[in-house]
C-alpha cells in the first residue's frame, strides 16, 4: 500500500491554533467580525475571497469537483452548490477536522484582538448548501492518491507558492481534469524560502511558468487579480492580490 507523508504537527504553521482561528475568520467571518470600524472601502472589496474564486468556473451543474489546499473548507462548500460530488483536500489535519466539523453545526473559535485579548466567535456554514455532497480528506497536493480519478472542475487557491515542489502538482493536473473540464488557480506569487526552496521558484514570472507548464494540455481562458484580506489582529491585516487564472483542459 502506498504511504503518504504525515503533516509535521510541530513545524507546520497551518496546524497551529492561531492560523486555525485566522482561517476560520477569513473563510466564515462576517464583515463586522473582520473589519475595523475605520476600514477604508478597499478592505471590504477584499472580503469573501474563498467564495469569489469559485465563481470563476462556468455556470451549471457538474458531476465531480476537487478543491486542493482547501484549508477550513469554505470554497469546497461553495463548489458543492453546483457539483454532485466535491472533495476538499488539505495537508493540515486541524484544518480538515474543522472543515468537516462545520457540516455538523457551528464551530466556536477565538479571534485574536491583541495580546491576551480574544473574542469568542462561531464559524457557521452559509444557508442553502446541498446536504452530504462534500468529503474532506488530508492529503499532499504534490503526491495525491493515485485513485482520485478525474474531475470536471479543479480549484487550487493560494496553494502553489506554499508547496515545496509546485511543479509536481502542475505535472499531475492534466490527469486530474477531464477533457473540456476547468481549472481555477489562484496564487499571490509570494515565493518564500521557508515553503519553497528558491531553486523551485519560477525562473521568470509566475504566469509565464504556468503557461509553459500547462500550455500543452490546457487553454488559458482568462486571468485577473483577486484581492484578499486576512485579519491578524484588530489592527493588522494582510491585503494581497492573488493572480487568478482560468484554464480549460484540451
Ligand atoms: C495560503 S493557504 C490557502 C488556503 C485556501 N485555499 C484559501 O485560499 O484560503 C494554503 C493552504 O495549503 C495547505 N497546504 C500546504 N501544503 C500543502 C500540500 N502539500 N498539500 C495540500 N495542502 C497543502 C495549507 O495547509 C493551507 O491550508
Amino acid at each position: 500500500m502506498e504511504s503518504f507523508p504525515t503533516p509535521d504537527l510541530s513545524t507546520n504553521p497551518y496546524e497551529t491554533e492561531r492560523l486555525l482561528a485566522e482561517y476560520l475568520l477569513f473563510h466564515y467571518g462576517t464583515s463586522d467580525e473582520i473589519l475595523p470600524a475605520s476600514a477604508p472601502p478597499g478592505m471590504k472589496d477584499a472580503l469573501d475571497f474563498a467564495v469569489r474564486t469559485t465563481r470563476h468556473f462556468s455556470t451549471g451543474p457538474v458531476a465531480r469537483t476537487l478543491d486542493l489546499g482547501c484549508a477550513v473548507g469554505r470554497s469546497t462548500y461553495e463548489l458543492s452548490r453546483h457539483s454532485e460530488e466535491t472533495i476538499g483536500i488539505d495537508f493540515s489535519q486541524s484544518f480538515i477536522r474543522a472543515a468537516a466539523a462545520l457540516a455538523e453545526g457551528p464551530l466556536p473559535y477565538q479571534r485574536l484582538d491583541e495580546a491576551h485579548l480574544r473574542t469568542s466567535l462561531l464559524a457557521r456554514l452559509p444557508a442553502g448548501l446541498p446536504d452530504g455532497k462534500v468529503a474532506f480528506e488530508t492529503g499532499d497536493a504534490m503526491h495525491l492518491r493515485p485513485d482520485l480519478s478525474t474531475f470536471d472542475r479543479v480549484h487550487a487557491a493560494n496553494l502553489l507558492c506554499r508547496l515545496t515542489e509546485p511543479q509536481l502538482l502542475l505535472d499531475r493536473l492534466p490527469d486530474l481534469v477531464k477533457p473540456g473540464g476547468e481549472l481555477v488557480l489562484a496564487t499571490p506569487c509570494t515565493w518564500l524560502g521557508e515553503y519553497t526552496p528558491p531553486e523551485n521558484w519560477p525562473e521568470g514570472s509566475t504566469l509565464e511558468w504556468l503557461e509553459s507548464s500547462l500550455g500543452s494540455h490546457f487553454e488559458l481562458l482568462r486571468q485577473s487579480d483577486e484581492p484578499f484580506l486576512i485579519r491578524e489582529t484588530a489592527r493588522k491585516f494582510q491585503w494581497t492580490a492573488s493572480l487568478l487564472s482560468v484554464w480549460r483542459r484540451l
